[in-house]
């Protein structure tokens, strides 16, 4: 294979040869494929695209980069994947569900980079969470506890995060083919025989539009299943943030309170955890969605998945009692409060991200440091009626009140109040690799 006859090709939008993929990955990964040529491969890869027998040969080249896992002396074993959205702490609950109800959850999770808040990083803000696991821990607390969350390590994927990291400087993050093989190699890595995708869509959302979101979920379930894989996905709205909680410490919070039956089963985010948790256990347990829907119902009202999220958190050295002490750390706090008397027609995702991010909840590059505790906690969500002076949403962060004032102002451009205003009756915007 010779790397520059490869760029050509793809360059003049041929088809590359499974082997030209292959080898091309390989050499890349053991640096002797330099990243000019990788990132030059990658704006051929942009400008052409590849079908979807490319994709799945670049999947499998990236997954095989580095280790893989298997499960086979455990129960069905299942994983859920959101391209990630402002408040998305479902992970928190619907992994926890899914092993309530009897599924093997190994899921590798990630930090955060950009506004949204990686699973990793919230659950770290639970003193003594080791989100750093080892693959023998991994394996080893997913065989006692059906579940563990942790990021994945060097090990898993290589080729990913060199790759990732030239994409990001040459602007060749959007593309369907490369974020499919990105995203797919590493949970194929993590070896769970079921995958689900949530893809988010709306301003708050890596897909900001229908299209691109309806092009990611299809390719994805495509190639889970050429993987061998089962595979589902929903496309949900991400037009404002998922549930009151942005931020970290907070979002688990606020997970707690949704595993313990505190949050109605009815609120939109709640009961899109229950059907992301009940395709993952439809699918890998081989049975009818509305029975799984039953048995996760149930599950998340008896206490089940709190359970399961407490042993794991105590499994990998958490502290749920400190983190309790924790929340009530000294923190500066500002209320922003409405200006009208109407309801809730609107809460801008981005905008409620840009302002958790500039109070420290973010980070723009790896290695920074978050604050745990800083976020926005909304005190309505779309469709809520709301009179003058009445709480929208409390800014929190560590330290002093510096910067708070001129976030709050930020923070009330978010909200469209209106006259009237529905509650939205479901998240999902789309199914796609389902029948019903
Ligand atoms: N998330 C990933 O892991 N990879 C991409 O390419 C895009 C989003």
């Amino acid at each position: 294979m010779v790397a520059k006859l490869v760029i050509d090709k793809k360059r003049e939008g041929r088809a590359l040869e499974s082997a030209e993929i292959r080898d091309f990955v390989a050499g890349f990964t053991a640096g002797e494929i330099p990243d000019c040529q990788m990132s030059a491969l990658a704006m051929a890869i942009c400008c052409r695209g590849m079908d979807e027998r490319e994709t799945a040969d670049l999947t499998d080249a990236m997954m095989r980069s580095g280790e893989c896992l298997e499960w086979d002396a455990v129960p069905p074993s299942a994983d859920k994947h959101s391209t990630g959205g402002v408040g998305d702490k479902l992970s928190l609950v619907i992994q926890p569900l899914a092993a309530a109800c009897g599924l093997a959850v190994p899921s590798l999770t990630g930090r955060a980079l950009g506004l949204t808040g990686g699973t990793a990083d919230k659950l770290e803000s639970i003193p003594g969470y080791n989100a750093a696991l080892s693959l023998d821990e991994f394996q080893r607390v997913v065989r006692e506890t059906g579940l563990a969350m942790t990021v994945q390590t060097d090990t898993i994927t290589p080729a990913d995060r060199k790759l990732y990291a030239l994409r990001d400087v040459t602007g060749t993050v959007a593309s369907i083919p490369l974020i499919v093989a990105s995203i797919l190699s590493k949970k194929l890595a993590e070896g769970a025989g079921t995958l689900v995708f949530d893809v988010k869509c709306g301003n708050g959302a890596f897909m900001k539009t229908r299209e691109d979101a309806a092009a990611l979920a299809k390719a994805l379930v495509a190639g889970a299943r050429a993987a061998g894989r089962r595979s589902a996905a929903l496309i949900t709205d991400m037009s404002s943030p998922l549930g009151r909680a942005v931020g970290n410490a907070n979002e688990v919070a606020e997970a707690l309170a949704i595993l313990r039956g505190e949050v109605p089963q009815d609120r939109p985010d709640v009961a899109l955890s229950v059907e992301l948790a009940s395709l993952m256990v439809s699918l890998a347990a081989e049975i009818p969605l509305d029975g799984a829907r039953r048995m996760a119902s149930e599950k998340l009202a008896d206490g089940s998945a709190l359970a399961k999220f407490e042993a794991v958190v105590s499994a990998q050295g958490g502290d749920l009692g400190r983190f309790e002490a924790y929340m009530k750390s000294p923190v500066s706090r500002f209320r922003v409060q409405s200006m009208r008397y109407g309801a809730v027609a609107a809460i801008d995702a981005e905008k409620v991200a840009e302002v958790a991010f500039a109070l420290g909840a973010g980070r723009s590059k790896p290695g920074d440091r978050i604050d745990p505790l800083a976020g926005v906690d909304l005190a309505v969500g779309v469709g809520d009626r709301v009179a003058l002076g009445a709480p929208l949403a409390t800014l929190v962060k560590s330290g002093g009140p510096d910067g708070l004032e001129e976030a709050a102002a930020e923070l009330l451009k978010a909200f469209t109040i209106a006259h009237s205003a529905e509650r939205p009756a479901s998240l999902v915007l789309e199914r796609v690799g389902l029948d019903g």
